[in-house]
């Protein structure tokens, strides 16, 4: 049995959610995989959890499920940095949850660099360090002989990661177009239904889908972010957040609303590469046709399509748009740097 030590950045939706997720499949990754996943670690900003054997998760689930109760866990260390928990275990793999900030990176960028440095492979849902320095982390990555991965941080549950990574190997990408955001989806598909934005919107946040300050997301920011770190994974290319045309829905022209809402149409906001062009990069609503493979995405859903010269033109779509689901995209990155048979 491979033993997989763990520290998780962050306490928010997503690391509550992956904390969760791992408990439910130690056993499975233990009989499937041979991975006996050992979490010793919940780093936050003002210290951590952490105990000398593997934190018992159904103990703090049942008794300190939130961040002020867990600073009453007798193994609560205030003060702890991440840095000192880094250097007293043996390297595993970090798991990176705190905020995304798509100009400085910080905090994950700090972490990242912190955990790469030392040996430890890492798995983040944040997306800020990876838009901000992503050249720099893969190398850095490579010097240290350990794996980045970022599923999280790219649409989470749904694999558009893997695709370009893997089921695309020896395709070269021409084109990449897709649903990358729950939020923006889920209003364009109520507004086709009849709601006003703000209608929308409000309902989006009521229901848990946008956040209480959704400007990344309906600004078209957090696409923007996706379709640049999916297209540089994918043609290993180093854009950067400058490279790319940004609109968002706050101001939809009526012109696309009305054609948006005819029959056979649908309005969309869409990350897209395309190598032809000469801004290869942008966001953009796009009014498609029923025959586009990412017609039928609606509600929170999230699709991705990349054509390619030798495959084609291959989408997928679906995977849950949620903290949990990027709570197991976190734990399928994890599983994917042990696995033997892969
Ligand atoms: N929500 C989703 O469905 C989703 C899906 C995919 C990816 N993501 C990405 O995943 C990340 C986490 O999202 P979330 O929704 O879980 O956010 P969240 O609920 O705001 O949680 C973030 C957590 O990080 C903690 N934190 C802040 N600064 C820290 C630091 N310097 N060191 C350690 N911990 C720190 C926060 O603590 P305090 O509360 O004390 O500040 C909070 O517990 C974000 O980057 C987001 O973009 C989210």
């Amino acid at each position: 049995m491979k033993k997989v030590n763990i520290i998780l950045v962050g306490f928010g939706r997503v690391g509550k959610a992956f904390f969760q997720v791992v408990h439910e499949k130690t056993a499975f990754c233990q009989e499937r995989y041979g991975l006996d996943l050992r979490l010793y670690s919940i780093c936050e900003i003002d210290g951590a959890l952490f105990s000398p054997d593997p934190l018992d998760a159904s103990h703090i689930l049942e008794r300190f499920p939130s961040l002020s109760l867990m600073r009453e866990n007798p193994y609560w260390k205030e003060g702890l940095h991440l840095r000192d928990l880094l250097s007293s275990i043996e390297p595993g793999v970090l798991v990176e949850c705190t905020p995304s900030n798509i100009r400085s990176g910080e905090p994950g960028l700090n972490h990242l660099r912190q955990a790469l440095d030392g040996g430890w492979h890492v798995v983040t849902a944040s997306t800020g360090p990876l838009v901000v320095d992503f050249r720099g982390l893969r190398e850095k990555a490579k010097e240290h002989g350990v794996k980045l991965k970022f599923s999280g941080a790219t649409a989470a549950a749904l694999p558009a990661l893997d695709m370009a990574l893997y089921s695309l190997a020896g395709a070269e990408v021409y084109r990449i177009e897709g649903i990358l955001n729950g939020t923006t989806n889920y209003i364009l598909t109520r507004m086709k239904e009849g709601m006003d934005y703000k209608q929308a919107l409000e309902e989006a946040q009521s229901k848990g889908i946008a956040e209480p300050d959704p400007s990344l997301d309906v600004e078209g920011w957090d696409t923007a972010s996706k379709i640049l770190l999916i297209t540089n994974a994918a043609l290993d290319a180093d854009f950067t957040l400058d490279d790319i045309k940004v609109e968002g829905i706050t101001a939809i022209p009526t012109y696309l609303l009305v054609q948006g809402k005819e029959e056979g149409k649908a309005l969309k906001l869409l990350g897209r590469f395309s190598k032809e062009e000469k801004t290869p990069l942008e966001v953009s609503l796009k009014v498609i046709e029923r025959s586009h493979p990412l017609y039928g995405v609606n509600g929170a859903d999230k699709g991705i399509t990349f054509t390619t010269d030798t495959m084609h033109s291959v989408t997928v779509t679906g995977g849950k748009s949620d903290p949990r689901g990027a709570g197991a995209a976190l734990l399928k990155d994890i599983i994917n740097i042990y696995r033997k048979n892969l």
